[in-house]
């Protein structure tokens, strides 16, 4: 016999009837929300700042051009792995495709960087909301008739965020290079430093905080064990990512400006707008 603690049967059951059918689990209200703040502001201000990136990188990944100005390398184009990169004294020569048929090298890389961000569940939550009002904020209705969450073409290759998160913590490796090769001069001699390498190395810091705040990198480190006990140096590791994973938010926009900016300065480099300023 049925009491009130037990859940209803499945065919009624309210959590599983909202799954493909809108409103099934809603209020009988007329209005589409209730709320009386300014919700629209984290959306729009959202939408717009992706847009802006989105706008920005496309433009440079396309320009295939000032990318480079010793001793650096635009992050968007890095590890330049086509013959038809610009020379650059710039340590191993990473040339493993051929000449890309004229296209742009960035195109070949910035797809595992983009692709990290594109599936990150931050981003996710960002663009869903910003874009597709999807919804727009909490307790504001979407606009649309069904929810099918990621289990469909061609949201279900979300999925695949972990092993996005393997390939930028190889770029993330490569990039960490590339802020090792700004401690030189225009010359190549080591031991220098100009406002470049400052942009550098905090980019870097920014994106290896972001990269090991993913939610991905704390279940590899802390998932899966029955016991956090027998396994201390793991536990350490958790509580470390745990806490910069409570900052994945910030670190998300910090690192996507950083890297804006870092590229921003090699194409004024490049472009001969200024010189670096040196400082020893
Ligand atoms: Fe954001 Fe993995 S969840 S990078």
């Amino acid at each position: 016999m049925a009491t009130g603690t037990q859940p209803p049967a499945s065919g009624t059951d309210p959590r599983r009837a909202g799954h493909g059918v809108r409103g099934a689990t809603r209020a009988a209200i007329a209005p589409r929300h209730l709320r009386t703040d300014r919700w629209w502001l984290a959306p729009a201000g959202t939408a717009a700042g992706l847009l802006a990136f989105v706008v920005y990188s496309t433009w440079r990944a396309f320009s295939n051009s000032d990318y480079y100005a010793a001793p650096y390398v635009s992050p968007f184009y890095s590890p330049c792995l086509a013959e038809n990169c610009v020379p650059m004294r710039h340590g191993p020569n990473w040339e493993l495709f051929g000449g890309w048929w004229g296209l742009s090298p960035a195109l070949l890389i910035l797809v595992f960087p983009l692709g990290f961000r594109l599936t990150c569940y931050y981003y996710r939550k960002a663009y869903y909301r910003g874009f597709w009002a999807s919804p727009p904020a909490c307790a504001v209705a979407e606009p649309h008739t069904s929810y099918t969450g990621e289990t469909r073409f061609p949201l279900v290759l979300q999925n695949l965020h972990r092993y996005f998160f393997y390939a930028a913590v190889l770029v993330g490796v490569v990039l960490t290079y590339d802020t090792v090769l700004t401690f030189r001069d225009e010359q190549y001699a080591w031991g220098h430093m100009g406002v470049g390498t400052l942009l550098f190395l905090v980019n870097i810091g920014l994106i290896w905080a972001y990269t090991l705040s993913c939610h991905s990198c704390r279940h590899i480190i802390g998932g899966r064990l029955r016991h956090f006990s027998k396994h201390p140096v793991r536990y350490r590791l958790w509580g470390w990512v745990g806490r910069l994973n409570q900052r994945h938010m910030q670190l998300a926009w910090a690192s996507l400006i950083s890297v804006a900016a870092c590229d921003f300065y090699v194409y004024l480099l490049a472009t001969g707008a200024f010189a670096d300023p040196r400082l020893f």
